[in-house]
């Protein structure tokens, strides 16, 4: 995350930039050897660098050269999350790395898009080439280079079996140099790359000095290849049984797995693209390299030779793919031609031994060239195999083998250090160059600094005509009698008076012999150290090249590879051979030259100790390195103006918060603030300078003054970044919770209004519906009015169900609209059933009886009699008299008949009309009339003739009896009260419902023995019976008034 433009981890430190640590110097040493206080003593140098390395920190900076100790073991800090900690970060922003050169070459590299070189150099075993493999993985990792970054650092594996060996300083050290080109598209992602060799170290294939191996890849076949490959190849799997691998009593490593790194190298080959055919041929060779060096000679007659070890040698025929005859023939003998004539010289053994030992390091010669060429036209870029297509930005990986000093030197380790002196005078020549540009375009001006510049020394050996490679390559062509001491003499003679180089006797302008050197001995005072040189075998070493009569042999080879890379000898085969010397000089020319036109950078590897013990750090073997290496050179280079330089803006941003005026903001430009901010320092004038973009300090006390004052000020800086962290923290969460506010409010309202917007479409559906079903209601049932009429039904339906009459007697019914006027009726009459039903079987029985006998009454009496409403509201009782009032003796008398019901009446006699006062009782069958204490009358039912009353509202009730009966007393005239009630029971129970008369005026009545009488009725004032005009009773009724009793009742 970045905040206000720095890089901040999770909890918002801001990430410790390089200066930071300037803090722990005491314990881990500076990160830059600029800011050592003692930059000319060697011995503050190396104490930092031991600081370091104790903490396990590996890196230090000279200004932008990486100084990088080999700790001997694996360190975690190559991982993913380290390599995204550099990425896109400055170079001084971050504690130094390998990374951080990678990402500085890289990003410089797309910025100018011009092309950048990174210069790995050190002495054997230092760490060149895992150095140069980090810088691989950088690329390939972190710039997303899946299948390209895959191949590159494949290619490196198979390099490595093919051209690496065990040393007795490095237990995988490359015996080539090596150039490499990383394209990168437009994208800034890598692809494609080049691969150049340097001389590989070929006399390793026949012989290897003591405590060293062949190249790894012998080993590794015959360790880790299968049985059936080993067989193919004629192969045993024990390395003891191969001269080739004897030689330095040494086949196995610790430290390395032959047999893992056999299918590292398979499955390398196979990524890479190699055919079945290819791989076979490959290891064709391989094989036969080994078969070659047991091809043994045995001396004949005359110092003719012959081959001894026939098996060895058929087996090599096979796997080259020639005749065993034909190379045996070309291995014991030589073509001479003389005069236009050929003859065919026998070989001596030793001859015989030279010319097998020259095929076997020319084959692997050629399968390591061809192997090279292989890997490059896979890593080709896709649509350009020409590399040298300018298009395309380019960084270049330079690791060339290092500085070495054996006990006894030949004619490899001058050719390897002349490569180490090489790029040594580009270091030197690019620094001062880099560093005068830097002055130049400060406008500063420019102080010279004394240094030690080796051309002298690479002239010494490159000279045309006088060098050492002249000299040498003359001596290996010309004709007649040449040798390896001859070839001494003249370097004599030519370079004798040169004060870096040194023979036996020579002697010095003063007459001193310096050291001694042995006679067939030269010494070369390289600017890493005095090296020996023995000069037996450089003649024959230089003169890298077969035979004729070999060559013809070869030239039949069905080897694709040995095919292949002969016709190219071949063709490029000049009038005048190149020597090996010849051919390095040429190609580290033009090295020179590439890296040149390329931004360099540094990486100076540094060996800790020669026994490849992790935390052992070596005081003499490191400042040995040191002085070769020029690093106190390169300091003072660096130091020789000023210690610190840094651009205004890293300046300023650092160190701001001293000065009041650049804290917390300086707004002007940010020239005048770092003068502001110095002048606020008090730096003395002389102290610093101002160039156009960066400030330069001359001594890092200064510097350490202000980290010290910056360290003390920054509790109350933590407290200031604390409060706005927080602040903004806050903030922050203030907007997310605002944020989250508003989205709930927006969802919410959007919600509301989407239902209100649904319920009023819904309301204007409804509404329409409506309208347009009220005006087709009275059509039939259709779409139109559907919904409208059944509205209608559903609401006459709801009004009607909370207006239901609740009683029978109610006989309000809501009106009904049309359309549902039938339902309506139906729904009416259902309801009044219902009511009935409900009240019907909600009826007691008493109530029912009383119903019964009200119905009665309303049949007999209902618009006859007057005092028939008055009775209606009043109920009929059981009884008016109760059981106990009757008298017992009647109650005896009447036996089994039960009294049903009882009243008191008025007996008016038949003649005179005299009334007196009566119990009338009914029972099942007869009525009594009981005066007091005895029946007087009994009346059966059956011999009732009839009941009459009159229409008017008095009680008078005649009761007929006919008179045939001469028993009978005639006609019963009685007053009731309780008339309609009486009438009522006694019709029910004397079943004489249709003999009930009601009648105006008059009745007549049957008295006794056939008289008759008359009642008359009318209606007066009040209510009177009494005996009236002409015999006839009268009975008076006031209208609508019933009896005062009744009244009473
Ligand atoms: N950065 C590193 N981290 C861990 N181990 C390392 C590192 N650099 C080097 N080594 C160890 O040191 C050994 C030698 O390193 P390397 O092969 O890179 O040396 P070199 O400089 O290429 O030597 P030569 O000139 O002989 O090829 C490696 O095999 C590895 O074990
Ligand atoms: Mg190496």
């Amino acid at each position: 995350m970045r905040y206000q433009g720095r890089e901040v981890d999770i909890e918002g430190r801001v990430r410790l930039v390089m200066e930071s640590t300037l803090t722990a110097r005491d314990r881990v040493g500076v990160q830059d050897f600029l800011l050592l206080e003692n930059h000319n003593s060697e011995a503050a140098f190396i104490e930092n660098l031991r600081r370091r390395f104790r903490e396990n920190l590996i890196y230090t900076y000279i200004g932008s050269v990486l100084v990088s100790v080999n700790p001997c073991k694996e360190l975690e800090i190559y991982s993913k999350p380290q390599m995204d900690r550099y990425r896109g970060v400055g170079f001084y922003e971050i504690a130094p790395h390998i990374f951080a050169v990678s990402e500085n070459a890289y990003r410089a590299m797309r910025n100018t898009s011009k092309g950048q070189c990174i210069l790995i150099s050190g002495e054997s075993g230092a760490g060149k080439t895992e150095a140069s493999k980090k810088i691989l993985l950088y690329y390939a990792v972190n710039h997303h280079a899946s299948t390209l970054g895959d191949r590159l650092l494949q290619s490196a594996s198979v390099l490595e079996a093919f051209g690496n060996a065990k040393t007795l300083r490095n237990d995988n050290s490359s015996r080539f140099g090596k150039y490499m080109d990383v394209q990168f598209d437009f994208k800034g992602t890598p692809a494609g790359g080049h691969i150049t060799t340097y001389l590989l170290e070929k006399s390793r294939v026949v012989h290897q000095n003591h405590g060293q191996r062949n190249f790894h890849v012998f080993y590794q076949l015959l360790d880790g290849g299968s049985n059936e490959l080993l067989q193919m190849l004629d192969l045993e799997r024990n390395p003891q049984n191969y001269d080739y691998l004897v030689k330095g009593s040494c086949s196995k490593v610790g430290s390395v797995s032959d047999k893992n790194n056999w299918k590292v190298l398979m499955n390398a080959l196979s990524a890479i693209g190699f055919t079945g055919d290819d791989l076979q041929n490959l290891l064709n060779i391989v094989a036969s390299v080994l078969h070659l060096g047991n091809a043994q000679f045995g001396e004949g007659e005359e110092g003719a030779t012959h081959i001894t070890a026939q098996m060895a040698m058929a087996n090599a025929a096979k796997l080259l793919g020639l005749d065993a005859s034909t190379l045996g023939e070309a291995l014991t003998h030589k073509k001479l031609s003389a005069k236009g004539e050929e003859a065919i010289v026998p070989l001596n053994f030793e001859q015989a031994m030279s010319a097998r030992d020259a095929l076997a390091r020319a084959v692997y010669g050629w399968a390591f060239a061809w192997l090279v060429e292989k890997l490059n036209r896979s890593l080709a870029l896709q649509d350009d195999t020409d590399h040298s297509n300018k298009t395309f930005p380019v960084i270049g990986l330079v690791d060339i083998y290092g500085f070495e000093v054996l006990q006894r030197n030949s004619f490899e380790q001058f050719c390897v250090n002349y490569c180490s002196e090489k790029l040594q005078q580009l270091f030197i020549a690019l620094t001062l160059r880099s560093e005068q540009e830097e002055y130049t375009t400060e406008e500063i001006a420019w102080e010279t600094v004394p240094y030690f510049d080796n051309k002298i020394i690479c002239d010494l050996i490159e000279e045309k005509h006088k060098g050492i490679v002249a000299v040498l390559d003359e001596e290996s062509l010309r004709p007649g009698e040449t040798g390896d001491a001859l070839f001494l003499e003249k370097l004599e003679d030519s370079l004798g008076a040169r004060p870096h180089f040194v023979t036996y006797g020579h002697k010095l302008a003063n007459g001193k012999v310096r050291k001694p050197v042995s006679p067939d001995h030269f010494r070369l005072l390289h600017y890493a150290g005095e090296v020996n040189y023995d000069v037996a075998g450089f003649l024959e070493k230089n003169n890298d090249s077969l035979n004729r009569s070999l060559k013809e042999v070869m030239r039949q080879s069905d080897n694709q590879i040995i095919r292949l890379c002969f016709s190219r000898e071949e063709v490029t085969e000049q009038k005048r051979p190149q020597m090996a010397a010849g051919r390095l000089k040429k190609s580290l020319l033009k090295l020179s030259d590439l890296l040149a036109a390329k931004e360099p950078s540094y990486v100076r590897c540094v060996k800790a100790n020669d026994t490849k013990q992790p935390g052992q750090f070596d005081q003499v073997l490191v400042r040995h390195q040191v002085r070769y290496l020029g690093l106190m050179e390169t300091l003072r280079v660096r130091r020789a103006g000023f210690a610190y330089r840094r651009s205004f803006e890293a300046f300023l941003q650092r160190y701001k918060p001293l000065c009041p005026a650049t804290w917390p903001n300086w707004y002007g430009s940010v020239e005048d603030g770092v003068a502001a901010l110095v002048e606020h320092l008090g730096y003395h004038e002389g102290e610093y300078k101002l160039g156009r973009s960066k400030i330069f300090i001359r001594n890092p006390k200064t510097l350490f003054l202000t980290e010290d004052a910056l360290q003390a000020k920054k509790p109350e800086m933590a407290l200031m970044v604390q409060t706005s962290w927080r602040g903004y923290r806050e903030r922050a969460k203030y907007k997310r919770i605002r944020h989250a506010v508003i989205v709930i409010q927006s969802a919410w309202r959007g919600t509301k209004a989407r239902r209100r917007a649904k319920r009023r479409r819904r309301a204007a559906d409804l509404i329409r519906s409506l309208i347009k079903g009220f005006i087709y209601r009275h059509q039939d049932h259709c779409a139109e009015n559907a919904y409208f009429l059944d509205h209608v039904r559903y609401s006459f339906l709801k009004r009607l169900s909370k207006n239901l009459p609740t009683s029978v007697l109610d006989k309000s019914w809501p009106a009904s609209p049309r359309s549902v006027a039938e339902a309506s009726e139906h729904l009416r009459t259902l309801h009044v059933r219902n009511m009935v039903v409900k009240y019907c079987t909600g009826i007691r029985p008493e109530w029912k009886n009383q119903m019964t006998q009200k119905v009665v009454a309303s049949q007999i009496f209902k618009e006859q009699k007057d005092s028939y409403p008055q009775s209606v509201g009043r109920l009929f009782l059981d009884t008016r008299i109760e059981r106990e009032r009757i008298n017992l003796k009647v109650l005896q008398t009447l036996g089994s008949d039960k009294v049903q019901y009882g009243v008191p009446v008025t007996k008016y006699d038949r003649r005179g009309f005299k009334p007196r006062p009566r119990q009338f009782l009914l029972s099942n069958t007869f009525a009594v009339l009981v005066d007091r204490t005895r029946i007087k009358e009994r009346l059966d039912y059956a011999a009732l003739g009839g009941i009459s009353v009159s229409s008017l509202g008095d009680g008078m009730v005649i009761l007929h009896v006919p008179t045939e009966d001469s028993k009978q007393k005639g006609d019963l005239l009685l007053h009731c009260d309780h008339v309609i009630e009486l009438v009522t029971k006694l019709a029910l129970m004397a079943r004489m419902l249709n003999h009930v008369n009601v009648k105006a005026g008059s009745v007549r009545f049957a008295g006794a023995r056939g008289h008759e009488g008359v009642v008359d009725f009318v209606r007066g004032s009040e209510l009177k019976v009494a005996k009236g005009k002409r015999g006839h009773l009268l009975v008076d009724s006031s209208k609508g008034a019933t009896s005062s009793t009744s009244r009473s009742s």
